[in-house]
């Protein structure tokens, strides 16, 4: 795998890659409280479900070196919960630092042992689906991405793109299409560099082409930022018109996602949050005003694929497939 961090713990500081300056800059913020972390993760400097819950961990952990007050840390907690709604992970993870609170003893040390763990289940969930997913690519394959779902996306080697590393590392050959992932451009900016990187050309391909390429796919793998119990799933907004477009063409949908992208609280997508974000991620570009002036603008971030649309869900812990609400609880 390519050699970069998404986030490091340095001394009492996080190193944060700068994912909104790639693919032009390989920059590193850094984060001293949990307020920095927290701004980091709501403006998008990281993002990916997986790397939010270990992010929002370790923001508690460089909290803590300045303050360990359980009750400041409480607050803490709650800000960085804010942050960004819609992927579980978030509050997965802050779940866990919360619970390491309640203990109240020797917290700056706990909490970091704790965060390290969180990192350490990303890092090792990753390899794991990578292998359960590798299965289900055969030599020769020509695959759809969206979104990232890669390293960047994670503290490991990513999950949609895990299990592309991993098929590769077996001698698979295949070829890589990815979109551009409007507004925010994680496809176009950020897939498109970290798959160069390990050495895998992609297309890039406009959002809307995915119907008319359709035909030409063997397999569709994306990501997940939260899954109900019955398989709906919250992905980067698009997901749902790909998925349709590859049930109709009768393509294998795969969503590839930890077990802590699973709420075990909710037995269908129809209450997952979703998050929308500013006007101005679709009105302009790199500063300049690209829309009319004076118009209304809606900006939902994420839609819920129906469990219906998926053929598959790599995790962790096995491959679930339809009836969903039957094997995703076995799994969990
Ligand atoms: O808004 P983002 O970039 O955080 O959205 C990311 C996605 O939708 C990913 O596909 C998802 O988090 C899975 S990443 C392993």
């Amino acid at each position: 795998m390519a050699g970069f961090k998404t986030i490091f713990l340095k001394g009492k500081t996080l190193y944060i890659l700068d994912q909104l300056r790639l693919p032009h800059e390989e920059v590193y913020l850094k984060a001293r409280s949990g307020k920095a972390v927290y701004r980091a993760i709501k403006e998008m400097n990281l993002r990916g479900a997986p790397l939010i819950g270990v992010a929002a961990a370790y923001g508690v952990v460089v909290e803590s070196f300045r303050n360990h007050n359980p009750d400041h840390l409480r607050r803490t907690i709650e800000l960085l919960r804010s942050a960004r709604p819609t992927a579980v992970n978030l509050n997965w993870a802050l779940d866990r630092m919360a619970r390491i609170i309640q203990g109240r003893k020797d917290l700056p040390s706990r909490l970091l042992a704790e965060a390290r763990k969180i990192e350490k289940e990303d890092q090792e969930a990753c390899i794991a689906m990578g292998r359960y997913g590798a299965r289900l690519i055969r030599d020769g394959a020509r695959i759809l991405v969206h979104c990232n779902a890669g390293a960047l996306a994670t503290t490991g080697i990513g999950t949609a793109l895990g299990v592309i590393y991993t098929a590769k590392e077996e001698g698979k050959r295949f070829q890589v299409f990815c979109t551009e992932t409007r507004p925010y451009l994680q496809g176009a900016r950020l897939t498109s560099w970290e798959l160069k990187k390990n050495g895998i050309t992609p297309t890039l391909i406009c959002d809307s082409a995915v119907a008319s390429l359709m035909p030409q796919i063997d397999l569709v793998i994306v990501g997940g930022d939260r899954i109900a119990t019955n398989g709906d799933t919250a992905n980067k907004i698009g997901t749902k018109t790909i998925a349709i477009v590859a049930h109709i063409h009768k393509v294998p949908f795969i969503v590839v996602a930890p077990i802590s992208s699973i709420d075990p609280k909710l037995r269908d997508g129809g209450s997952i949050p979703i998050e929308y974000r500013a006007p101005d991620e679709i009105t302009t570009f790199r500063g300049m005003r690209v829309a009319t002036e004076g118009i209304e603008v809606l900006n939902p971030s994420f839609d819920v694929t129906p469990a219906r649309y998926i053929t598959a869900i790599v995790t962790e812990r096995g491959i679930a497939r339809p009836p969903f609400d039957k094997t995703i609880p076995k799994l969990l």
